[in-house]
């Protein structure tokens, strides 16, 4: 998600300094390239050798240094990022920008620059709560300074209150916001993927063939155009996509739990593959082989997930979008399942086995909606995800 993106992250002379190493790592994990720089008094909390070997780069740290300075300039430094990065932002760091000083390294990069800056503020509960701080609080935003946290918790000085830092996932996730300036940015979407597991006993399960694929590529594509996602997903082959909200669930019946908790959303994009039925007592110990011959089992209907969200009365999403998996006669199945769920669209694919589809790399679907069958032809999975992230942003009125 942040490949390509250099972020110039300062670090600020306030106890949190430490959790800034694991942003480091974070934000890599994400692809981008970080470039560190530590205040003098935020050396006094962080090593500059812990910070440069995790960066994987030289960490700076004077104004006044001939070969930084030469190597590159200061000026340079603060605009060649894509995002300045700030955690923790302390108390002094925010007066110095809100005031335009420009006495050291830190603040004078923060002043030479018109890229644009997120500030992770932390700092004791009384000084958040200074007026001189809410004053350069809101002289910052009005310069369109962005915040992320602090958050309210118990602090290292023993008291209680706002002014945390940020955790590291959501200072990472607030960057990742940032980037994610496409058509569907502000839109919420939800989206399912995978099979589900029923249980039979402990150890055995019922299940299908569906490995993921598809829905994590839809909820990567609709990410990629700037929308938040919450990933709901039953045990797949494939790793969910980076920058979404990912749930994980087993079974039919917490898929639904998930969902509904998920709600409301623009936009929910149905792509599991939901089992119809489960095993209606599953039991709680192992069955063993018997005398008795073999157990009978007796199944008991899943919750209907689609037709549920589709037909909701009220906080029903903008648009729902089912999938149909068929094996034959897959554009009269599937808009016979468009009226009967009472979905906006239906992505049709046939998943006979001489089509490779299922557990496959490429898809060949057709989009059924009120105005008709729209044939695509077969491509890779990512490029349907794709085109229909595409299709999406433009029925939200996004664009795309
Ligand atoms: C032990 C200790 C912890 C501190 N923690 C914080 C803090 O969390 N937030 C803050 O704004 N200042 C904190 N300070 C005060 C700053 O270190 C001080 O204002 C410093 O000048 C900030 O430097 P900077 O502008 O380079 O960040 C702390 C000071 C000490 C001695």
């Amino acid at each position: 998600m942040l490949a390509g993106k250099r972020i110039l992250l300062i670090i600020g002379g306030g106890i949190a300094a430490y959790k800034s190493l694991e942003l480091i790592r974070r934000l890599q994990d994400q692809g981008a390239e970080v470039v560190p720089v530590l205040t003098r008094a935020g050396e006094e909390f962080v090593t500059p050798l812990s910070v440069s070997a995790l960066a994987g780069s030289a960490v700076h740290r004077d104004l006044f240094d001939l070969t930084a300075e030469a190597e590159m300039g200061h000026i340079q430094l603060s605009r060649s990022a894509d995002l300045i990065v700030v955690a923790p932002a302390t108390a002094d760091l925010m007066a110095k920008m809100a005031a335009g000083l420009a006495g050291d390294l830190a603040s004078t990069l923060l002043l030479a620059t018109d890229t644009p800056v997120l500030l992770a503020p932390a700092m004791n509960v009384r000084m958040w709560q200074h007026a001189a701080t809410q004053r350069n609080i809101a002289m910052l935003a009005a310069d369109g300074v962005r915040f992320v946290g602090p958050e309210e918790g118990d602090m290292a000085c023993g008291e209680h209150g706002p002014g945390r830092l940020s955790e590291v996932p959501d200072i990472v996730e607030a960057v990742l916001r940032f980037f994610r300036a496409g058509p569907l940015q502000g839109r919420r979407i939800l989206v399912t993927s995978g099979p589900t597991h029923e249980p039979i006993d402990p150890v055995r399960y019922i299940a299908n063939r569906s490995s993921g694929a598809q829905g994590t590529a839809i909820a990567g594509a609709l990410a990629a155009l700037g929308a938040e996602v919450v990933f709901v997903t039953g045990p797949a082959d494939v790793p969910p996509p980076s920058g979404v909200e990912v749930i994980a669930v087993q079974t039919a019946q917490q898929m639904l739990e998930a969902v509904e908790a998920a709600l409301p959303v623009d936009a929910g994009i149905f792509a599991a593959a939901v089992a119809d039925w489960r095993v209606a007592s599953a039991s709680d110990r192992k069955l063993k082989k018997s005398r008795d011959g073999m157990p009978v089992l007796e199944f008991a209907e899943n919750p209907d997930i689609l037709k549920t969200v589709a037909g909701m009365a009220q906080g029903r999403p903008a648009l729902v979008v089912g999938f149909a998996a068929e094996t034959d006669d897959v554009v009269a199945h599937a808009t016979a399942k468009r009226l009967r769920k009472g979905c906006d669209w239906i992505v049709a694919n046939d998943v006979s086995p001489e089509t490779g589809i299922m557990g496959g790399t490429e898809n060949a679907v057709v989009l059924i909606s009120e105005t008709g069958a729209d044939v695509w032809p077969r491509m890779g999975k990512s490029e349907v995800a794709a085109r229909l992230a595409e299709r999406v942003a433009q029925a939200l009125g996004a664009g795309g």
